[in-house]
């Protein structure tokens, strides 16, 4: 069976010189024939200093932006490929979630209508059967019932991601693509969140792509790494085995550079398997 996600390739390039008449002569690549592949169920996490393209992998993998050149194929379709409509769909079945959950949401709707509109516009839902999995989705997500006519700015930072989690899951999709969606947190709320995100990926047999310039969450969550450095994926494999064994100097660069204290919870918390999901693979689920 093909992986859920198979990206070939990838190279995305912005224009950074013109000359006196408009015309490009010079181009900064972004991504460099990035490749990679994601599983039903697993967590890819994507991990790099500022600026060595990450989020622009995460939009590209969704065709929020196009490619120079490359692939991205999704259950075996080629997503470049497809039309107005079939990206319509596949955007249902391919999410992604911000690191700033208040600019996604409109500060002018309730909760209940932002959660609820997806529901109407994609699925087609009653108002009756709107309302019943709205507040399904959010008391899922850690929202009380009574919460639900309250607008973003009466949220805190941490109740918005819910928000905005349960946002994508209207669509039941297969993948998310989240990028930094902790960073903007308070330490102490990350941990939930990221809770969260790891009980939905076992309840749902979701696929993540994990975008996280900070390498102590990723080994937390991901089954896989791959570390990014100037558009290059530079190295890839098993978390612990990439956190444990680096092979190439601009991993061990990173790995030595983490100054957080966190690292040693999370790294403990991850060794006793705590953390992680198992993946699904070909219908058959195992525990560990
Ligand atoms: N629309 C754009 N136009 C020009 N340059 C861009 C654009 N988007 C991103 N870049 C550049 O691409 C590089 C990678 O950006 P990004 O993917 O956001 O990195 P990361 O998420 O790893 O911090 C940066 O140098 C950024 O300035
Ligand atoms: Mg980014």
């Amino acid at each position: 069976m093909s992986p859920l996600l198979e990206v070939s390739d990838l190279v995305k390039t912005y224009p950074v010189k013109r000359n006196m008449l408009g015309r490009v002569r010079e181009r900064a690549v972004v991504t460099d024939h990035v490749s990679f592949t994601v599983e039903r169920g697993e967590t890819l996490g994507i991990v790099g200093e500022s600026g060595a393209g990450k989020s622009t992998v995460g939009r590209l993998v969704l065709r929020l932006i196009e490619p120079d050149s490359g692939s991205v194929m999704f259950e075996g379709r080629d997503v470049l490929g497809l039309s107005r409509k079939e990206l319509l769909a596949f955007r249902q079945r391919a999410q992604m979630i911000f690191q700033d959950p208040f600019s996604s949401l409109d500060p002018h709707m309730t909760i209940r209508d932002a959660v609820g509109e997806p529901l109407s516009i994609h699925r087609g839902l009653k108002r009756a059967e709107r309302d019943a999995e709205v507040t399904a989705l959010l008391e899922r997500v850690g929202l009380r019932s009574d919460q639900l006519d309250k607008y973003p700015r009466e949220f805190s930072g941490g109740q918005l991601q819910r928000i905005a989690i349960a946002r994508a899951l209207t669509t039941e999709p297969d993948f998310i693509v989240c990028d930094e969606p902790v960073a903007a947190l308070d330490v102490s709320i990350q941990a939930q969140v990221l809770n969260l995100l790891i009980d939905l990926q076992r309840e749902r047999g979701l696929a993540y792509v994990f975008v996280s310039h900070d390498l102590s969450l990723v080994r937390f969550l991901a089954h896989r790494v791959a570390v990014m450095q100037n558009g290059v994926i530079v190295e890839s494999g098993p978390t612990e085995q990439v956190f444990t064994d680096p092979q190439h100097p601009y991993t061990k660069k990173l790995l030595d550079a983490i100054p957080d204290p966190r690292a040693h919870f999370l790294a403990r918390r991850a060794e006793s398997g705590f953390g992680r999901a198992v993946p699904m693979t070909a219908g058959s689920v195992k525990e560990s």
